[in-house]
């Protein structure tokens, strides 16, 4: 049955081309006052003023919801690695006392000590704990994740977090695509020998993942101490080889070649970014990788210092933002706070970062096309937010005013009055 949505006070469509939007385009919302859409068969039939939707053939039979608010597509946060055992509360109260994060890497904690614990837990626990989750990513707006492997590190525990992405999706309304992300880190066994364990991931774990089709893109953390621009650069392209689209953790914790190797991968985003510079906003805007930053992560290390937002704009590179949600950098689910960092500390107006965080991490994951925008035919994935003009959203921090989540044009959550 088609449903519609009336009462809108402000209606952002992102309408466009299904294309990352840089440079001044970045700023574009398709604000629309006094708006309304009419949805039916999980798609957009008609997105506008009131007066506009109305007329459409199928307005009249609707179900209609009268929803007082602002309505923007459901945020596509296209950078997680949700699926995690446990918190990483000793390695906190470290930080809290002034540890780093490479303070923390050397004293045991850091990834490795999450690999301990998805190696151990129980694949039904991994699932029902991500269907959880996913419950919180409604709750706050947001209708598609990008989830990362990662802390499995193992042939087992790898497919295990996969098929546990694929069991998960089928038991909660959040669009979940799923990333390998073997490369994370080298696991104990392998003592160091990142070459070594890369060969493995390749022979052992990607051909399974290819075959079961449980992946859709292929990652590296390329970093000193994890994986070089060399290692990444061969990883990705055998990945690409192979059926996975790249993505690549680039110059997080320092400028060390990421950004343009994953652009010699043809990676789709470098995300992080924090030390980019010059060269890498130029190879990036030649090769059309959208820049993906997380400052979640810079806000939950205490950071004094953010990716430069301002500099990959007006240079042409398309900015995402997404939350990084893991248990060691950002342990937030909430897109709302990544809007207010982006436009407090990096200086994004709140056009670009709600542009970021819809349509461009919507490109983010190649799925442009589909997500990200509200126009007719695209998928109806559509959040309702508690307040009368959009900039508020980026304007009051630390609440959720997230009010109703439509997913494949069905209800997936509403707040409860
Ligand atoms: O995106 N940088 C690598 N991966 C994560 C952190 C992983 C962890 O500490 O568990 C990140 O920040
Ligand atoms: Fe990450």
């Amino acid at each position: 049955m088609a449903i519609l949505i009336t009462g809108l006070k402000q209606l952002l469509t992102f309408k466009g081309p299904a294309a990352p939007r840089s440079g001044r385009a970045q700023r574009e919302t398709g604000l629309v006052l006094n708006g309304a859409v009419l949805m039916e068969g999980g798609l957009v039939r008609a997105a506008g003023t009131e007066r506009e939707v109305m007329r459409h053939p199928l307005a009249k039979k609707a179900r209609a919801m009268k929803v007082s608010g602002v309505a923007m597509p459901a945020f596509v946060d296209s950078h997680t690695h949700a699926v995690f055992a446990e918190p990483r509360l000793a390695d906190f109260s470290l930080r809290t006392q002034g540890a780093s994060y490479s303070d923390i890497k050397a004293q045991g904690g850091g990834i490795i000590s999450s690999v301990r614990a998805v190696r151990k837990q129980a694949a039904a626990k991994m699932v029902s704990q991500l269907v959880e989750r996913a419950g919180l990513f409604l709750e706050c707006g947001t209708g598609t994740i990008e989830v990362k492997t990662g802390y499995g590190l193992d042939k087992n525990s790898e497919l295990k977090t996969l098929k546990a992405v694929k069991s998960a999706s089928a038991r909660t309304a959040l669009e979940m695509l799923p990333t390998l992300l073997s490369a994370h880190a080298v696991p104990p066994e392998f003592k160091g020998d990142s070459r070594k364990y890369l060969r493995y991931v390749l022979a052992k774990i990607l051909p399974e993942v290819v075959s079961k089709k449980l992946a859709v893109f292929a990652d590296i953390f390329c970093e000193e101490g994890y994986f070089t621009p060399d290692e990444s650069l061969g990883y990705l392209k055998a990945c690409k080889q192979a059926g996975l689209i790249p993505k690549i953790h680039a110059e997080q914790l320092s400028n060390y070649g990421g950004a343009l190797a994953g652009a010699a991968a043809g990676a789709v985003s470098a995300d992080h970014l924090d030390h980019a510079g010059p060269r890498e906003m130029e190879v990036m805007s030649r090769a059309g990788v959208v820049a993906t930053l997380l400052p979640a992560s810079n806000f939950f290390l205490g950071l004094s210092s953010y990716p430069a937002a301002r500099a990959f704009i007006s240079q042409g590179v398309p900015v995402a933002l997404a939350t990084d949600f893991n248990p060691g950098t950002s342990p937030c689910w909430n897109m709302q706070l990544v809007l207010s960092a982006a436009c407090t500390h990096m200086n994004m107006t709140p056009e670009e970062a709600l542009c970021a965080a819809t349509i461009n991490g919507a490109c983010a994951l190649r799925a442009g096309d589909r997500l990200g925008s509200i126009e007719p035919g695209k998928q109806a994935d559509i959040s309702v937010f508690d307040i009368s003009d959009y900039r508020e959203l980026c304007y009051y921090f630390g609440a959720n005013l997230n009010k109703l989540t439509v997913k494949k044009g069905k209800v997936a959550y509403c707040r409860k009055l």
